[in-house]
């Protein structure tokens, strides 16, 4: 007999880790309901085997006919759509046309931004995780909060002192990273979500971050702490940009919380040169 824990597992790692539909489904009922084919649409051959209806977590939202397309055909069309954004409303607009991120399909939501974009400082994550694809905001879960509690503490609040957004926008199946294509595909549009809201400093939250944004292979023990400058063409000059642990990883490793608070310093001193 299969032993139901096992399957469990296996569907969380599969990425079928929450148990709702958009309607009710009556899974013993896939039989009964099966409509009635009129004689003339019957198909000649021998029909396949009954199966019970696939869960509707299950069923792909994908266009049944969409075939993957190449990865520089994806980045390109990212690239163009990004560029042609004038303001964070229409990127966010471009975002929800933009079909280049198989991630849109298992995703409940795109998760955008939060905090005010017109703040000094913009914080980049790497990818929704449950709760923010189920809210809609980035960094809404436990991480964020604690996020949002280390930012207070010098003084910052999200409502009014600081804008937030992550590198890729929908969330990967089960917590998993997401992978090279997906950020690729992503990449063209957090870049153009930083030029458009203009921040005076960038905060790289996390190794993720901060190794696609600085384009950089160092893992974010050698990253953290450091001032980088951030640059993309319709920027217009660089930006200091400052890379720090993921909240995340301080809530598994409560330990590295002491180096994450010099990181939060440092960022204070940043925004206190800023304002000289
Ligand atoms: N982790 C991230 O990197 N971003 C979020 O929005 C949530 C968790």
């Amino acid at each position: 007999m299969t032993d139901p824990i096992a399957t469990l597992r296996w569907l969380i790692e599969m990425g079928a880790d929450e148990a709702i539909a958009e309607t009710p489904q009556n899974r013993l009922d896939g039989a009964k309901s099966k409509p009635k084919l009129e004689a003339a649409a019957v198909p000649a051959v021998a029909p396949e085997p009954e199966r019970a209806p696939a869960p509707a977590i299950l069923a792909p939202k994908v266009p049944f006919a969409a075939a993957p397309a190449p990865a520089a055909a994806v980045e390109q069309s990212a690239r163009t759509l990004a560029a042609s954004a004038r303001t964070l409303e229409e990127l966010a607009d471009a975002l929800h046309a933009f079909d280049g991120c198989p991630l849109k399909y298992t995703a409940t939501k795109l998760v955008f931004a939060d905090g005010n974009p017109k703040a000094e400082v913009m914080l980049v994550g790497e990818a929704p995780g449950s709760d923010e694809d189920r809210d809609g905001r980035p960094f809404v879960g436990p991480s964020g909060q604690l996020l949002d509690r280390m930012m207070e503490a010098i003084g910052l609040r999200r409502a009014e002192n600081f804008y937030l957004a992550n590198t890729v926008y929908w969330r990967p199946p089960g917590n998993r990273s997401p992978t090279q294509a997906e950020t690729a595909a992503c990449l063209p549009f957090i870049q153009r979500q930083i030029e458009l809201a203009g921040p005076k400093i960038l905060v790289l939250v996390g190794g993720a971050a901060a190794k696609t944004l600085l384009n950089r292979p160092d893992g974010i023990t050698r990253l953290r702490g450091r001032r980088f400058e951030y640059e993309t063409q319709g920027l217009g000059g660089p930006i200091p940009a400052l890379a720090t642990y993921h909240p995340a990883f301080l809530l598994r490793q409560p330990s590295q919380k002491r180096e994450a608070w010099q990181d939060i310093l440092t960022l204070r001193e940043m925004i206190d040169y800023l304002r000289k």
